[in-house]
Parts: structure tokens; C-alpha cells; sequence
């Protein structure tokens, strides 16, 4: 297993940015909640250990403390906020809970030690707390003070301990990276975490995982599952077996593509085009939980009946590979005081005569590591660089019922918005963008005639994961290109929209 340096997470809604900033020094950091053991930090192969921020007070009933034996260890040790109190606390200094309360921009003087060589200029320093160290422990000396006179930073060099009041990791921090990379420098931490160094111990890992057996995929179309496959196929080869369930409700093309790119890459892959099934079950279907119900039970039954054929014509298969990412497994780790509810959309388990072992290769990635990855592997661009696609496909974007026509006229508008903002460089101004095919129809002239057609709406929205959204503020000039564009060329389309909602009250998709 790769070196790490561990973060201890106390809750601070800014510990995941820690975990972020020391990856993008190329560093494997792993986030543990606190109240871990020593032992489980130890798992990790720490060359370090971050204690983060959090909203408790150290002497708090029930505050979150530090593992037992983690100062002795000789690793060096960065506590932030929180995490330099719990130091201090236990190393014989004092933590005062009435004294300077800081929000907000300080500037910071006095540097000294060894976190803030190289810093240059003046330094400004984002702090968020109540409580300060206002003594401290012996062997240490303030490294830096704010303005007020209060100790905002401290270390001890020979037992390697060091300590910021403030949080290093943030943006308003502008200097924080040097001294987050000054503590990776301390502990010598191998910075191996490069996308080859990814790809290499993930392969090394699902080998030693798998041996010579057998693991089954299903692959959705979406950016992680096609990486999923590809990275299996370099890891196994033929002991992939891969099966995408077209469900009909891709955008226009895309089925095509992400077959054409997999099997072009030599993956091993089953397709079940599925389309007609699906738009069957959903006929007469307005209802949206209904229509996900639906599309959910009739993936689930695909999948299985394949799976059980692909058994019974090659023997058993044991395992089973899913694209759970990092963010997914720290949210179901439920660190106690991070308040992080995320509502998970994911389609339903397997019977229960289908048994397999998972295999999640990704489960320590954050998703633009996998992209990092399908680069890589040899995903093309435009594969791997997507908006997030529901599950459910376009069953959400068509408001009432689903039908092939329907279907039909949404891919069309669809592309032709998507395909303009990829022309105008507008592509990567949205977080996601796409068409909604709305129920109503309303009149219009076109040529000596009225018409009386559909309404579509467009929507692009500026998120960094989809929990809250802003609309994007597509130019309007682009906008009236668009809208031109798809009242030209979709003839059942005579009025476009744009939606200029936010989430909340809105959600992304219409539904
Ligand atoms: P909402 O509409 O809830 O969407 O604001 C938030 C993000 O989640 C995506 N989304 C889904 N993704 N299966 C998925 O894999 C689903 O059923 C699903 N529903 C919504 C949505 O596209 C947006 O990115």
C-alpha cells in the first residue's frame, strides 16, 4: 500500500479540502473520523498525520479527542484549528475559551519556524474560531501571532509538531498551499500520487483482489463506469466481463460511443439493447418516482437474467465491480459532527441468489482522479470530460409521458444546445446543461401558418456538486443562437426557454 498522511477529520466542514489539497501535491491522503484508533490510523501507513478543524470546544462533555499513543509515535503532526487546541491541550499547554474570537481575514506577523519558510511577503490567514491556545506546551515557541497579539501558529521542531490556528487548506488563505507542502516536505511522504501512480496501484490491487477469478460490471455510460471497464480490462483483460444495459434513454449517439470506445480499448463487453423494454414498461407513465421505480426493477431484472446466463454458460462469477467513489465512502463512514447529508440515487440491490464480492477500485478516488485515470487509459476527451447524466437518463428530462417520438425529439434538442455550447467554448462555463421536453404545447407562426408545438426549456447550471446550484449565466447572444437554432431544425419545437432558477428552491433536473 501506498505511504499516506492520514487526516484526522473533527468534524470541520472544510476537512474533505485538506484531504484535496494534500492530493493535489501528489500526496495519498486519507480522511479517518475522529474517535479512530491508533491502529486504524496506522493501517494507512501514515508518513504524517493532520488533525482538522471542527465546531467543539477541547474541554466540551464529549468532545472528540486524539487517539491514544498518536503524539509518541515520532510522526511528525500538523493540528489545525481544533486539531492545534486538542495538541496543545494534551501536550500540557492551555486552551482559553474566552479569550480573541476571530472570524474572517487576519493578517498574520512574527513568522518564524519551519512551516512558514519560504514565505515571502505579507500573510493573510483565514480564521474560524472561538477558542485559542493561550499557553503553550512545553518545547514549543509561537511561529506566528495576529494583529491582536494572539498566537496563531506554533511548533516544536524536534518532535516535529506543529500547529495553525487558522485553516491552510482554503482559498482565503492565499499562501496556505507553501505551508501545507512544507509539512508534506517534513514528513517526507512519497508524492507518488500521480495519475500513473493511481493506475498503477489500482491495477496491483484488483490483481491481488482477484487472483484468477471472474468480475462482472455493469456499465451505465457514465464517465466512471467506462473507466471502471477500462481499468479492469488493463488490470484482468478476459476475466472482465462487462454488460451494458442500453436502456434507450441515452442522449443521441451515445450508446454507440461508449460501446465503440470500450471494445475499440478491447474490452470484453455484452451489450443488451434494452430500448424497447424500456420504453414498454413506461408507457402511459407520468408519474416521475414511478417512472424511476420502473426503469430501477427493469435494469435489476436485465442484469440479473444476464448474469445468471453468463454463469451458467461459463461457470460462476465471483465478483462484482461498482465505481463507488471516495466522497461516497467518507459520507457512509458518517464522521461524527459533519453535517453532510447527501440523498443517493443509486438503482436498488441485487436479488439475493446473486451474491457477489465487491471489487471498488475507486473507493479512495475523488472523481477528477478518475478522470485523471481515463485519460490515461485512453478515454477520449469528450467521454471523459461530461456533465453528470442521471441514471434514469432522459425518463427525467421529459415531463409526462415517455414515448419514442418523445424521446426522439428531446435527443435532437439536446445535442443541438449541447453541441453549441461545446462551439462556443461554453462547455465547461456550466456544471451540467441540457434540454427538458416540457408537456406543453402552445401556439406559433411559422411561415403563412400557425403551429401549435412543443415547449423545450434549457437548463445549465453552475455547481461544484450538485447539492446547491446557481443558473449559469449563459450570453445571451448564445442563447438566442440556441433557441434559433432548435426552432429551425426540430420542426415539433416552436418555443424555447431558459431556466433561471437556482437550487433550492429548484432542483437540477425537472423531473
Ligand atoms: P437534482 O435534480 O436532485 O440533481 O438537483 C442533482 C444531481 O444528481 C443528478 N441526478 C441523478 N443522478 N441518478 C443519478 O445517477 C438519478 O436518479 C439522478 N437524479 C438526479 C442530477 O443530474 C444532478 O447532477
Amino acid at each position: 500500500m501506498p505511504e499516506s498522511i492520514v487526516v484526522v477529520d473533527y468534524g470541520s466542514q472544510f476537512s474533505h479540502l485538506i484531504t484535496r489539497r494534500l492530493r493535489e501535491l501528489r500526496v495519498l491522503s486519507i480522511l479517518v473520523p475522529a474517535g479512530s484508533s491508533l491502529d486504524e490510523i496506522l493501517a494507512h501507513d501514515p508518513a504524517g498525520v493532520i488533525l482538522s478543524g471542527g465546531p467543539n470546544s477541547v474541554d466540551d462533555v464529549g468532545a472528540p479527542g486524539l487517539a491514544p499513543g498518536l503524539l509518541e509515535q515520532g510522526l511528525p503532526v500538523l493540528g489545525v484549528c481544533y486539531g492545534m487546541q486538542l495538541m496543545a491541550k494534551e501536550l500540557g499547554g492551555a486552551v482559553g475559551t474566552g479569550g480573541v474570537k476571530e472570524y474572517g481575514k487576519v493578517a498574520l506577523s512574527g513568522l518564524g519556524g519551519m512551516l512558514f519558510e519560504g514565505v515571502e511577503g505579507e500573510f493573510m490567514a483565514w480564521m474560524s474560531h472561538g477558542d485559542s491556545v493561550t499557553r503553550l506546551p512545553a518545547g514549543f515557541t509561537a511561529t506566528a501571532t495576529t494583529e491582536s497579539g494572539a498566537l496563531a501558529a506554533m511548533e516544536d521542531a524536534s518532535r516535529r509538531l506543529y500547529g495553525l490556528q487558522f485553516h491552510p487548506e482554503v482559498r482565503h488563505t492565499p499562501k496556505g498551499m507553501t505551508l501545507l507542502e512544507r509539512f508534506v516536505d517534513v514528513t517526507s511522504v512519497a508524492r507518488d500520487w500521480t495519475p500513473a501512480g493511481i493506475l498503477d496501484s489500482a491495477v496491483a490491487q484488483v490483481r491481488e483482489q482477484v487472483g484468477a477469478e471472474r468480475v462482472l460490471l455493469g456499465i451505465s455510460g457514465g464517465v466512471d463506469s467506462t473507466t471502471l471497464g477500462l481499468l479492469l480490462h488493463r488490470a484482468i483483460g478476459e476475466q472482465l466481463v462487462a454488460v451494458f444495459v442500453d436502456h434507450g434513454l441515452l442522449r443521441l449517439g451515445e450508446a454507440l460511443e461508449v460501446e465503440g470506445a470500450l471494445r475499440a480499448l478491447g474490452v470484453n463487453l455484452h451489450v443488451i439493447d434494452a430500448s424497447a423494454r424500456f420504453v414498454s414498461a413506461l408507457a402511459g407513465v407520468t408519474d416521475p418516482e414511478t417512472k424511476r421505480k420502473i426503469i430501477g426493477r427493469e435494469f435489476i431484472e436485465l442484469f440479473s437474467r444476464e448474469a445468471r446466463n453468463l454463469q451458467a454458460e461459463a461457470g460462476p462469477i465471483r465478483f462484482l465491480a461498482q465505481g463507488t467513489l471516495y466522497p461516497d465512502v467518507i459520507e457512509s463512514a458518517g464522521v461524527p459532527g459533519a453535517a453532510n447529508i447527501k440523498s443517493h440515487h443509486n438503482v436498488g440491490g441485487l436479488p439475493a441468489d446473486l451474491e457477489f464480492e465487491l471489487v471498488e477500485p475507486f473507493r479512495k478516488l475523488f472523481k477528477d482522479e478518475v478522470r485523471e485515470v481515463a485519460e490515461r487509459l485512453g478515454l477520449p476527451p469528450h467521454l471523459r470530460d461530461r456533465h453528470p447524466f442521471p441514471g434514469p437518463g432522459l425518463a427525467v428530462r421529459i415531463i409526462g409521458e415517455v414515448t419514442n417520438e418523445r424521446l426522439d425529439v428531446l435527443r435532437r434538442v439536446d445535442d443541438l444546445f449541447i453541441s453549441a455550447l461545446r462551439e462556443f467554448d461554453l462547455y465547461h462555463d456550466t456544471w451540467q446543461a441540457f434540454a427538458v421536453l416540457t408537456p406543453l404545447k402552445s401556439v406559433g407562426v411559422m411561415g403563412d401558418g400557425r403551429t401549435y408545438a412543443n415547449t423545450v426549456a434549457l437548463r445549465a447550471v453552475s455547481s461544484v456538486d450538485g447539492m446547491t446550484a446557481d443558473w449559469t449565466r449563459l450570453p445571451h447572444e448564445f442563447l438566442a443562437t440556441v433557441a434559433n437554432r432548435i426552432v429551425n431544425k426540430v420542426p415539433e419545437v416552436n418555443r424555447v426557454v431558459y431556466d433561471i432558477t437556482s437550487k433550492p428552491p429548484a432542483t437540477i433536473e425537472w423531473e
